[in-house]
């Protein structure tokens, strides 16, 4: 029998999706023009460019003049934090974010703290992953340049409360920017209805190619190049245009706003049956994260008495893939700075499991898994000393 492949985890990457392939592909051999050329072919390349600029402007409500194109999330969120940190530097040198950022906004941070004299409050999270406005409005001073809090956490899937601490960056005249890379495509975001400045987003997380993203700078925002050189990206991003990924990410925008109402739906059904699958078939199980302000697609379970790790290859042999948090910090024995910023001790850190699903996932996928899950965990459990003495009593 041939074996089962079952993906969940699309908060990692998602496969690319036909639509999109097929977009891309003629920008990689007919209209291969320089978008910056005089001539037809450049003409058709940045035909090309503008529409993808369209598209990705019209998914979040921005105008296309609005959107800068990155190589990812990691740059976007690179250029955003050191961007307005150096172009506000006469203002002050106080930046706010949380403790349950993605890495390229914390070690981004770090570097400002350590390298060029900047001040950085990281603000606690409640149970669920969310932070507290009156902590924020508290924290703020009147050298505070930049807040950014993350839309929604790739680990949990925990939504910040946005809008709420867009109005008090508004009133404190402070620039926002927020990373919206698991957001951005996967829920609805208005930035027309969000006192937002900057926002980070990626390609690869809604079915386009990897390494091409974006970050929407609202008109006005004081912000310093990313790189110096050619004129493209309105001269604050140089550097040819990667046209082929543009495209394509132009395309997976294009069709996730199309679908946005249906994709909620169908990922919020789905994820909720695996949930509570799960939870009425494993004992000793908890959900991290919100359940109300959750990403569609995310869940995140522990499983008291065992490591993640060993659930992880069991369910790989099973051929389920899932993970334990962020793929980027995954080969680190250090419990996730998430997990430990919602309170949870080590081990339960430890012992916790991130299911994403996406538009691929069906309904036998959530089946399988649930049917499966339970005997994986109760084989491990029963090499687990501390089950078998606490739990089962010996
Ligand atoms: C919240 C968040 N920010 C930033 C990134 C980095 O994005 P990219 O992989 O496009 O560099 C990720 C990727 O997992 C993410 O989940």
């Amino acid at each position: 029998m041939e074996q089962k492949r079952i993906y969940m985890d699309y908060s990692a990457t998602t496969p690319v999706k036909k639509e999109v392939l097929d977009a891309m592909m003629p920008y990689l051999t007919d209209y291969f023009g320089n978008a910056s050329s005089f001539h037809s072919f450049g003409r058709e390349a940045k035909n090309a460019l503008d529409k993808a600029r369209e598209q990705v402007a019209n998914l979040i409500g921005a105008k296309p003049n609005e959107i800068y194109f990155t190589s990812g999330g990691t740059e976007s969120d690179n250029w955003a934090i050191k961007g307005v940190a150096f172009a506000n530097k006469d203002k002050g040198n106080h930046i706010i974010t949380s403790k349950i950022e993605h890495h390229a906004i914390l070690h981004t941070c770090e570097y400002l703290e350590k390298h060029h004299g900047f001040e950085v409050t990281y603000l606690d999270v409640d149970s669920e992953g969310k932070i507290d406005l009156k902590q924020l409005e508290d924290a703020i001073k009147d050298t505070t340049i930049l807040i950014s809090i993350m839309f929604a956490n790739n680990e949990i899937g925990t939504i910040q409360p946005i809008k709420e601490i867009g109005e008090i960056a508004k009133k404190h005249n402070i620039v926002f920017h927020t990373d919206a890379v698991q957001a951005a495509g996967n829920i609805n975001i208005d930035v027309k209805e969000l006192d937002v400045n900057l926002m980070s987003m990626s390609s690869h997380k809604i079915y386009g190619p990897k390494g091409i993203g974006a970050l929407y700078v609202k008109n006005g925002t004081k912000l310093h190049a990313h790189s110096h050189g050619g004129a493209q990206e309105r001269k604050r991003r140089g550097g040819t245009e990667n046209l082929p990924s543009i495209v394509g990410y132009g395309k997976a925008a294009e069709i996730a706003k199309s679908h946005m109402s249906e994709h909620i739906e169908r990922l919020t059904r789905l994820r909720d049956e695996l949930i509570n699958g799960i939870l009425d078939k494993v004992p000793y199980t908890k959900v991290n994260g919100s359940l109300e302000d959750r990403l569609p697609g995310n869940a995140n379970l522990r499983f008291e008495f065992i490591e993640g790790e060993s659930i992880i290859l069991m369910l790989d042999m099973l051929g389920i893939a899932v993970s334990t948090g962020s793929a980027c910090a995954s080969g680190s024995l250090d419990p996730s700075h998430v997990l430990m910023s919602i309170g949870l001790l080590h081990e339960e850190a430890h012992g916790s499991i991130r299911f994403s699903i996406g538009d691929f996932t069906t309904q036998e996928d959530i089946d399988y898994v649930i049917e499966k899950l339970p005997g994986v965990i109760e084989r491990l459990r029963s090499m687990s000393p501390l089950y078998n003495n606490l739990v089962k009593g010996k």
